[in-house]
Parts: C-alpha cells; sequence; structure tokens
C-alpha cells in the first residue's frame, strides 16, 4: 500500500512537472543581448528637456535584471530573443554608429527610435542585418538620408 502510494505520489508529481512545462513563465534575457542593450543605451544622452515630450524608457535599464522586463523591450518568451525594442519617444540624443551594439539584436521583429533626436545620423545600411525585421519606425528622430531596402520590413520615416 505505502509502496503504491509512494508510486502514486512521484507520478502526479511528475505528470505536474511535465504539465507545467509549457506554461513556465517567459524566459528571461540572454546576457549578451542584454549588454548590447545596455551599451546601445549608453552610447546616447537622455534629455528631459527635448523638444518633444517625452518619457525615458532607458533609465530604468539595470544590468542583472532581467532585459525581457525592461521598459521597451520585448522578448520571445519561448527562445527568451530580443524582438521589439521600443524606444520612441525615449529622449534620446546621440548618433548611431555602424559599429552600434543595436546591430548585435538580430532577432529584432520591431524597432522603433521615433522622437529622438540622432543628431542627423545616417540611416545605416546595417539596419538590414535584422532578417526577421517587419516594422522599422525612424519617424521624428533626425535622421538624415534616404531609405535604405530592408525586406519585408515596413519602414516608417
Ligand atoms: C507567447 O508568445 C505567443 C506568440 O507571440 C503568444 O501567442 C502567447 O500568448 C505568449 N505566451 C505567453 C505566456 O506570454
Ligand atoms: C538634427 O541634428 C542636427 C545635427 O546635430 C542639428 O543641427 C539639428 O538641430 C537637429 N534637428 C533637430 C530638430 O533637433
Amino acid at each position: 500500500m505505502e509502496f503504491y502510494h509512494t508510486l502514486c505520489l512521484l507520478f502526479s508529481l511528475s505528470a505536474r512537472v511535465l504539465l507545467d512545462l509549457p506554461f513556465t513563465t517567459a524566459q528571461s534575457c540572454h546576457p549578451a543581448q542584454s549588454n548590447a542593450l545596455l551599451q546601445f543605451s549608453n552610447s546616447f544622452t537622455v534629455q528631459t528637456d527635448m523638444y518633444l515630450l517625452c518619457d525615458p524608457k532607458t533609465t530604468g535599464w539595470e544590468n542583472g535584471l532581467d532585459c525581457c522586463l525592461w521598459d521597451g523591450v520585448t522578448c520571445d518568451n519561448v527562445t527568451g530573443n530580443v524582438i521589439g525594442l521600443d524606444l520612441s519617444f525615449s529622449c534620446l540624443q546621440g548618433t548611431l554608429r555602424s559599429d552600434s551594439s543595436l546591430f548585435a539584436l538580430r532577432h529584432l521583429h520591431s524597432l522603433n527610435l521615433g522622437g529622438n533626436n540622432f543628431l542627423a545620423s545616417p540611416i545605416l545600411p546595417e539596419l538590414s542585418v535584422f532578417a526577421e525585421l517587419r516594422d522599422l519606425d525612424l519617424t521624428h528622430s533626425n535622421f538624415s538620408g534616404s531609405k535604405i531596402r530592408i525586406s519585408k520590413c515596413l519602414f516608417r520615416i
């Protein structure tokens, strides 16, 4: 009797674990992607007195905390990859360079940098490294130059 009871308990425990697996909480951030986000954020200044009403999002980003929980960051809940970055109207000012760590976030599906001041940075061909990018918003952000070709991407400027 005791044996069956234990067996049954074991079974129900493992069944519970199995059943719970697909419903575990979202994946946490990959450290390399977290570092890329922090480096990207550190390459800009936050100007809260910007000409627009802006709301800083990156100032709350903190090393050691799961970047999937940071303001403006969306992760794939299965792979944990950063797939969305929405830094619209985040009071960012600075130039976007071709060696920016932003371009390490290869899994981005959507990128919104609208409503910041990129000081007439050129629209870089590096933006096409995002093979899965569907939505790119660079409106009202002081980029210069013309659009580049990005496959399957809705480019707003
Ligand atoms: C995980 O992502 C899928 C696809 O984006 C979504 O439909 C689903 O609701 C998400 N699940 C959780 C637990 O967030
Ligand atoms: C855009 O950037 C250029 C170069 O830094 C600067 O002179 C200009 O004032 C900026 N435009 C706006 C609207 O901030």
